[in-house]
C-alpha cells in the first residue's frame, strides 16, 4: 500500500467512526424523550427537570390524594397543597414514606409500592429545591 491509500482507507474508517457514533447520539436522545418512561414498564425514566407541576402533582394525584388530598386528610396529612408537600419533602418525611425506608409507615397505605421510576422522579425534584415550578 502506498502512503496515499494508506491515509484514504484512515480517513474512510475515521468517518465510518464518526458517523456511527452519531447515529447512538440521535438514539439515546429519542429514548431519553420517550414518555412511556413515565410509567411502571418502560425500559427508561427520565428524571431530568422534573418540575412540581407536571412531574410530581401526576404521581400524588394517581397515589396519594385519595387519601391525602381533595378534602381527605388521613393522619392529618394533605399533600394536595405545594407548601404542606415542601415541608414533608424537606424534612425528609416523603422520601421516607414512598421509599419505605425504616421509620416511616409505607405509603401508599395497603398499596403497592410507587414504581422506581415515579420514587426517582420524586427524589430528583427534592434533590433540586422542591421547588413550586
Ligand atoms: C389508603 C389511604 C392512604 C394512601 C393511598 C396514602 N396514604 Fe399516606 N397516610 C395514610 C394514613 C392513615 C397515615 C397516618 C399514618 C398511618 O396510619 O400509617 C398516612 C401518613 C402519611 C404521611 C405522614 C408520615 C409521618 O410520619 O408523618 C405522609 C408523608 C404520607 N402519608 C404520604 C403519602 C404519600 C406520598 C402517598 C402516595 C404515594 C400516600 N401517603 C398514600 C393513608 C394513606
Amino acid at each position: 500500500m502506498n502512503r496515499k491509500s494508506t491515509l484514504f482507507s484512515l480517513l474512510t474508517f475515521a468517518t465510518i467512526l464518526i458517523t456511527s457514533c452519531s447515529k447512538d447520539n440521535e438514539q439515546d436522545e429519542a429514548q431519553n424523550q420517550n414518555p412511556s418512561g413515565g410509567g411502571n414498564g418502560g425500559s427508561t425514566c427520565d428524571t431530568v427537570n422534573i418540575k412540581y407541576a407536571t412531574g410530581v402533582v401526576p404521581i400524588l394525584q394517581a397515589n396519594c390524594y385519595v387519601c391525602h388530598g381533595n378534602g381527605s386528610a388521613e393522619g392529618s396529612v394533605t399533600l394536595d397543597n405545594y407548601n404542606a408537600l415542601k415541608t414533608k419533602a424537606n424534612n425528609g418525611t416523603l422520601l421516607g414514606v414512598i421509599t419505605h425506608a425504616a421509620g416511616y409507615p409505607q405509603m401508599p397505605k395497603n398499596g403497592a409500592k410507587l414504581s422506581d421510576c415515579n420514587i426517582n422522579k420524586i427524589r430528583s425534584w427534592i434533590n433540586n429545591g422542591a421547588q413550586n415550578n
